[in-house]
């Protein structure tokens, strides 16, 4: 098909705040937005919304599209008539929804889903496990007694994704009875005034979940201290601490237990197939960072985010690094969704092992509905 022109415009998030979604051939798809961003993320626009609005608006495209790599032609494009040295420059958020527009409608013309594009015909081996936000803690949470780390996690344990929506949750409204909490934060994870081993105590008791934590460790790390609720850790005894919680909680995740510029410190937790270092502020879903944590061996697992990059040419490169360094790969929403479910697409289409997307509230819902719907499909 011949992409001619788009149209773009401002729409709001599900915390109210401003973003982008592009239309293209009569297809939309939208952008996200973060909060606990990464020091190293690629700023979001260029030189603002309105920037990236006018220029998709007014530019005439002109260029012949039919599969994924022809996101190389765009990408080419914008570089120039923008005067760019990076694509990234045009800003994360407009380019990711610039192009996941223009995939959409090579969907729809040639008559295939979504993800079919994005996997470029490879088969779909497997459906990744949804991890689910359970209990809110850190930057996100509104009330002045909160728990340190920022997201305590569901990980299901069930084959199918149907059963493992199901458990989770049923078990996320368990959770909320235990805690007596009737307030959630603006991810839907609920809000209590627990203290982060109070939690894991409670989460420890589902046998059909596994569990994981987002330590956000960068929102409550200043000069050399891990600041908690009630205590101080240097570097030394919080890689202790992170140690012994996974131990001691059996935890299957740890989303960025050291702050973002340690990649030492985190070389230094234990790693195995049963426990994850996950990488989120850390390695920003970019492939230098990504490239140095491998080689550090910081991590074993990672988070992508398509907003924290823009192009899903190099998302497809950092899944084609992961695979091939057996980089355990969690596709993940940002805590400002749209309605846009495009999240489980690209989560299936890149062959994810997991995808974060929340699981109360309709932003997250519809992303779960739609990896149901693409496991009935496939
Ligand atoms: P976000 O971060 O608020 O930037 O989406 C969530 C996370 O840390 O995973
Ligand atoms: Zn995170």
């Amino acid at each position: 098909m011949l992409l001619k022109g788009a149209r773009a415009r401002e729409i709001k998030d599900s915390r109210g705040e401003k973003t982008i979604e592009v239309e293209i051939n009569g297809c939309k798809a939208s952008s996200p937005s973060g909060k606990s961003k990464g020091r190293y993320e690629t700023p979001s626009f260029h030189k603002s919304l309105k920037w990236n609005v006018d220029f998709i608006n007014k530019t005439k495209f002109d260029i012949e599209i039919d599969e994924f790599n022809d996101l190389g032609k765009v990408e080419k494009f914008i570089k120039q008539k923008a005067k760019l040295k990076n694509v990234r420059e045009f800003g994360a958020n407009a380019l990711y929804a610039f192009e996941s527009a223009m995939l959409k409608a090579i969907a729809k013309e040639k008559g295939k889903e979504l993800f079919e594009i994005v996997s470029e015909g490879k088969t779909i081996d497997k459906i990744p496990v949804p991890v689910g936000n359970a209990v809110g803690g850190g930057v996100h949470s509104h009330n002045k007694e909160h728990p340190t780390f920022q997201e305590f996690l569901l990980i299901p344990k069930e084959k199918n994704v149907k059963n493992n929506v199901r458990i989770m949750k049923e078990v996320y409204s368990k959770i909320g009875r235990l805690l007596k909490s009737k307030v959630k934060n603006d991810e839907g994870a609920w809000q209590t005034n627990l203290d982060d081993e109070e939690i894991l105590e409670i989460l420890k008791k589902f046998n059909n979940v596994n569990v994981g934590v987002d330590c956000a460790s960068s929102s409550f790390y200043c000069d050399g201290e891990y600041n908690y609720k009630n205590k101080k850790l240097d570097r030394e005894t919080q890689i202790h601490y992170i140690n012994s919680l996974i131990k001691d909680y059996n935890l299957l995740y740890c989303e960025d237990p050291l702050e973002e510029e340690d990649f030492k410190s985190f070389s230094k937790l234990k790693k195995s197939e049963k426990n994850m270092i996950v990488g989120d502020d850390l390695t920003v879903t970019h492939i230098d960072r990504l490239k140095r944590a491998i080689k550090m061996r910081a991590i074993n697992a990672i988070i992508v985010k398509p907003n924290q990059n823009g192009s899903l040419l190099e998302l497809k490169k950092i899944f084609e690094i992961c695979k091939k360094h057996r980089i355990k790969t969690i596709m993940s929403h940002r805590s400002g969704e749209t309605m846009d479910d495009a999240l489980a697409d690209y989560a299936v289409g890149f062959q994810a092992d997991f995808i974060k997307c929340g699981i109360a509230t309709k932003w997250r819902e519809v992303k779960l509905r739609r990896l149901v719907e693409i496991e009935k499909i496939v």
